[in-house]
This record gives structure tokens, C-alpha cells and sequence, in this order.
């Protein structure tokens, strides 16, 4: 078979990112290659994000874009990925003609055998008949189906989608000729929580974790190809739980187990012990057994059922960062129990006191930074429900905040039960609110660093250093250039957040540096970086220095703050 060029996008969120990579991986072992030209690809994939309808809408226009294409090449290979497939099933290939396949994120171990099938089809169809490849194929899709929970069948089955985590290449070539220094990793699928706006439990079906060791080996497997960063993600990390006694092997591969109802306290779990492997005692692990691991960090963290044991591990072990994401969603006890979050606005203060309590030490130059996402325009949601999720803000203090105009989600308990009754004026006021008291909290909490010193990671030229110099975010180390690839998660995909990380938000997001613009052109050249607590820092150094830096873990002074950005000099 002739090589096949892979144009692949990705939209939504870290899960998302992580898994194209995982698949692009597998893809690329099986001989095909990927370009970032759309125009110049054999076959055209999207990974998509149904937990908002923003984020659809833009997956929609990208498939009606492929008309035109797919007409003039008939032999194209149009595949939808990840939630969107899940959630729309076999309705989207109804809608949308164009696409050849679709493969829920629970099936990715299954892609290639689909698209191998797909591009067969497809080139036969154009050969024989031009005009009958302008028809849809054959329906060639994977996908779990509501109704099959995956995880319900692990206990007898093998788990085949952790050997696509297992199998990931972290050969020097794929992390990007060795510049490639910052990775996720996967400890949880699914959620269990069933929050009554989510698509989550539906499209990634329920919650299970991963065998304590193929973590901890990934994390190895990426230190030892010169990954210095490692992002543990998981829709609700706090409740990983490994028990070795019901462990369970398929031809020599530990499955991935089942989550139970946990039954968190604020104390170190008294029911686990050496059979068990808590989410502290997994942090404890991979900090103890991975030391070239200099930053380890996790999202995202449900407010509730987490313990005093994962904030003591947090505390003792200095390579783990000073950061916590944890949605409160909105600041109205009534909101979250229609929301079915499961805690109060007490549990979550009580929360985030605790975790200051345990991690805000700013004296010693390592903050508590704290994230947090916001839903605006849940059903029902009164102006007294909008004021305290104000108050809200002012008293979690975010270092940033995604914030959401609620949109109902077909296929979730709230869109068939819960009228969406607050006007689009009304939620779109909400949330401009909203993003102007997060800014001034933001404002403030930048300006508190100046002075102060951190360890930052330098992740490379700004983005504003790039665009000077005309460098695109995929251009690698060159001669006599500086290296910017920092893999999966870069610094410019945190300043875009709200556009990609979680798109359709509109979190509060530092602009990247506007006074760089207006520094003559020099023998200086403007480095990005982040703090432990992920503030990110500007430092203008000489040219010779910026290649040696990159990449590296360097003490920075603040000497000036610009919104959320901060500026500093090496002291
Ligand atoms: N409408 C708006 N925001 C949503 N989120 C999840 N579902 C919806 C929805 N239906 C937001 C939540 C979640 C983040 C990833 O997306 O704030 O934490
Ligand atoms: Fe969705 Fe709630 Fe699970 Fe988060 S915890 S993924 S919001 S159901």
C-alpha cells in the first residue's frame, strides 16, 4: 500500500490532545504519515469535543468545508473522532455524508482497522465509478453505544484500549528531535459522576484507572526520553484507586480496574494499605520513582472526596507543583444540587482552606495556585444564584477561570429534564460579569509576585517572539534557531486555552506579551516560561542564551506584572 499522508485536528480538551497523539503514534508505527496540510492529505481525521455546543459547531463547519474537497477528490477519507462520534452515533453520518468513518473515543484501539477498511473502500469506489464515490461507502464506525458502558464488560474481557496508552512511542524521533520535554499521561477513563449538564459519563463511558505500574513505567518510558514535565489527567483524578487483590490479567497485561462509589475522608485512606494504590499513594510513586520528572502536576480534581493524604504528599515532595484545578461550577448550593455535584459551597470552601492550609507558602517563593471553571445560566439560575457565584470568585481567587454560558447537551439528564430557561442575554451578561471580576482577581494576584523569586520552566520564544522572528508553533529546533516544540503541551495551547483547550469557554487568559511588539529587534530574544503554579513568566535574554535555557528549570526574578502575565530577569 502507498504511503498515506493523515492531516489530524484536535479540538477540546487535554484527554482530547493526549489521545490524538497516542493515535497518531500507533498510525505512524502502521507506515502512514502525517502533514499539517490539510489541502496535501490522503485522509482527513477530527477529534472532537461534544461537552459544549460551541465546540461542536466548529467540528460542523470543518465537515461542511470538506464538501467541496471530497468532490473534487473522491478518493479522500473523512473520519469523525472522540465524543462527538460517540454522542451523534450513526445520526452524524446521516447529516453529513462526507464522513467515511467515526470512532468514539472508548474505541481508538480500533481506528486503524477502520480506517485501513476505509481508504480500501473508498479508492475501489473512485476507481470503478467516479461518480459512485460521491456516495457514502459503507458505515464504518466504532462505537461503544450508551447503553455498553465499556468498563462494564472489563471484568471479562481484556481492555484492548489500554494497550493503545500501553503501546505509546516515546521514541526520541516522535518527541520531537529530543525538544520535546513536556508529556501527559493517563491514570483515569471515564467519570462516574453523572453531572446533570455533562456529556462526559455518556461519551467516555465509566470510570476506570490504570494499573499503578503502566503509569509509573509511561512516566519512566518519558523521563527517559527527555520529558522533564508530566501532566496526570483524569476527569476526576483525586478518585484514582488500584486494588492489586482484584486485579485482573490478560495475557500477561494488568487490566485497568473498575472505579468504585469512593468513600473519601479527609484523612490518609484507612482502608487502603500495601494492596492498594490511593491517588496520593500514585503521586507518591511517581515522585519517588521518576526524580527526572522535575515538574508533576494533575488535572482535574473533583472538590469533594479530596483527602488530607493527597495534600500531604503535594506538600513533601518538591517536584510536585503547587497547583490545583478545581471546578466549583457555580456558587449557589441550590445550582449544584441540580447541577448533581454532590457538595455543598461549605464542603468547597472548606476545601480550598484546606489546601491553602496545606500549600500556600509564598514566603518560600511556592504559592497554592488554584484554577477553576464556572457555569453561567444553569436552569433556574436567579440573580441571587449569580451573586453568590460572584462572592464565589472573590473568595477562591482563582489565578484563572474558564467560564461557560450553559448549553444543553443532548443525550444528558438536564436536557431532557431541566428546561433551559434562562435567556441567552441573561447568560451572556452573566458571563461578561463574570470574566471582569475574574480579570481584576487575576490582575491582583499577578501583581502580588512582583518581587518574589520562582523556579520557571522556560518553554521557549514567546509567541510574540515568534511572530517576530515569522516561526510557526510546529517549527523545530534549526540552525542557528531556537528550539520552540514543547510537545503536547505548550505554552501557547495555556494562552489559547479558552479557545482550545477547553473551547467555547472564555476563561480569563493573559494576553501574550503586547510590550514585546514594541522592543526594537535585538540581540535579545523574549523567552516564555511557567512557574510551578503555572503563572506564566516573560524574560528577555541574550540570543546565545535562549537555546541553552529552553527546555531548562531556571530561578526567575519578577520584577513587573502585566495582568496574567509576569516579567522577569535571571538573578
Ligand atoms: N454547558 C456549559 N459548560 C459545560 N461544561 C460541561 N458541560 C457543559 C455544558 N453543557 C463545562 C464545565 C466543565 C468544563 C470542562 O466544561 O465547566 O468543568
Ligand atoms: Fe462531567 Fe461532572 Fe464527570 Fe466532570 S465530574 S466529567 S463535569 S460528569
Amino acid at each position: 500500500m502507498p504511503t498515506r499522508s493523515i492531516y489530524l485536528e484536535t479540538f477540546g480538551c487535554q484527554m482530547n490532545e493526549l489521545d490524538s497523539e497516542l493515535v497518531a503514534g500507533q498510525l505512524r508505527s502502521l507506515g502512514y504519515t502525517f502533514t499539517p496540510d490539510q489541502g496535501a492529505a490522503d485522509i482527513v481525521l477530527y477529534n472532537t469535543c461534544s461537552v459544549r455546543e460551541q465546540a461542536e459547531q466548529k467540528v460542523w463547519s470543518r465537515l461542511g468545508e470538506m464538501k467541496k474537497r471530497k468532490a473534487a477528490d473522491p478518493s479522500l477519507v473523512v473520519g469523525v473522532l472522540g465524543c462527538l462520534a460517540e454522542r451523534d452515533g450513526h445520526g452524524l453520518m446521516d447529516r453529513m455524508p462526507v464522513v467515511d468513518l467515526m470512532c468514539g473515543p472508548g474505541e481508538l484501539d480500533k481506528l486503524p482497522a477502520l480506517l485501513d477498511n476505509a481508504v480500501r473502500t473508498r479508492e475501489s469506489l473512485a476507481a470503478d465509478d467516479p461518480k459512485r464515490a460521491g456516495l457514502r461507502s459503507a458505515r464504518l464506525a466504532a462505537l461503544q453505544g450508551n447503553s455498553s458502558r465499556r468498563s462494564g464488560t472489563l471484568a471479562a474481557a481484556e481492555d484492548s484500549l489500554e494497550l493503545l496508552d500501553l503501546s505509546r512511542s516515546v521514541s526520541p524521533v516522535d518527541v520531537h528531535d529530543g525538544a520535546r520535554r513536556s508529556a501527559y499521561v493517563r491514570i483515569t477513563r471515564g467519570c462516574n459522576k453523572f453531572c446533570t449538564y455533562c456529556v462526559v459519563p455518556f461519551t467516555r463511558g465509566a470510570e476506570i484507572h490504570r494499573p499503578p505500574n503502566h503509569v509509573v513505567d509511561e512516566c519512566k518510558r518519558l523521563a527517559d526520553a527527555g520529558v522533564i514535565e508530566i501532566t496526570l489527567l483524569g476527569q476526576t483524578v483525586n478518585h484514582y484507586r488500584f486494588e492489586l487483590d482484584a486485579a485482573l490479567e490478560v495475557d500477561g497485561v494488568v487490566q485497568p480496574q473498575k472505579g468504585r462509589t469512593y468513600k473519601g475522608s479527609h484523612n490518609r485512606d484507612s482502608l487502603a494499605g500495601d494492596r492498594v494504590t490511593t491517588f496520593a499513594d500514585l503521586l507518591y510513586r511517581i515522585h519517588e520513582e521518576v526524580p527526572a520528572i522535575k515538574r508533576l502536576r494533575f488535572v482535574t480534581s473533583y472538590p469533594r472526596d479530596f483527602g488530607d493524604d493527597v495534600l500531604e504528599v503535594m506538600r513533601d515532595s518538591p517536584r510536585i507543583c503547587r497547583y490545583l484545578h478545581a471546578p466549583a461550577q457555580s456558587g449557589s448550593d441550590s445550582v449544584l444540587a441540580r447541577m448533581n455535584r454532590g457538595y455543598s459551597i461549605a464542603e468547597y470552601d472548606e476545601f480550598l482552606d484546606r489546601a491553602r492550609h496545606f500549600l500556600h507558602e509564598p514566603e518560600k517563593g511556592r504559592p497554592l495556585m488554584l484554577s477553576g471553571d464556572i457555569i453561567v445560566g444553569f436552569p433556574g439560575e436567579t440573580d441571587d444564584d449569580f451573586a453568590l457565584t460572584i462572592d464565589l470568585l472573590k473568595r477562591s481567587r482563582y489565578k484563572n477561570c474558564f467560564i461557560f454560558k450553559y448549553s444543553p447537551r443532548p443525550g444528558t439528564v438536564a436536557y431532557d429534564k431541566i428546561p433551559d430557561d434562562v435567556p441567552e442575554q441573561v447568560k451572556r451578561t452573566r458571563n461578561n460579569d463574570l470574566l471582569a471580576v475574574q480579570a481584576e482577581i487575576s490582575d491582583s494576584i499577578s501583581r502580588q509576585q512582583i518581587g518574589r523569586t520562582f523556579d520557571v520552566y522556560i518553554e521557549g520564544p514567546s509567541k510574540a517572539e515568534r511572530k517576530r522572528q515569522g516561526l510557526s508553533k510546529s517549527d523545530i529546533r534549526k540552525a542557528g534557531q531556537v528550539a520552540i516544540t514543547v510537545g503536547g503541551h505548550s505554552l501557547e495551547d495555556d494562552l489559547s486555552f479558552s479557545g482550545k483547550g477547553v473551547s467555547g469557554g472564555t476563561g480569563f487568559q493573559p494576553a501574550d506579551s503586547g510590550r514585546a511588539g514594541l522592543r526594537p529587534a535585538s540581540d535579545t530574544i523574549q523567552l516564555s516560561g511557567r512557574t510551578d503554579g503555572d503563572l506564566i513568566v516573560f524574560i528577555d535574554v541574550p540570543r546565545a542564551q535562549a537555546e541553552i535555557l529552553t527546555g531548562s528549570i531556571v530561578p526567575v526574578r519578577i520584577t513587573d506584572a502585566d495582568r496574567l502575565s509576569l516579567f522577569g530577569e535571571l538573578p
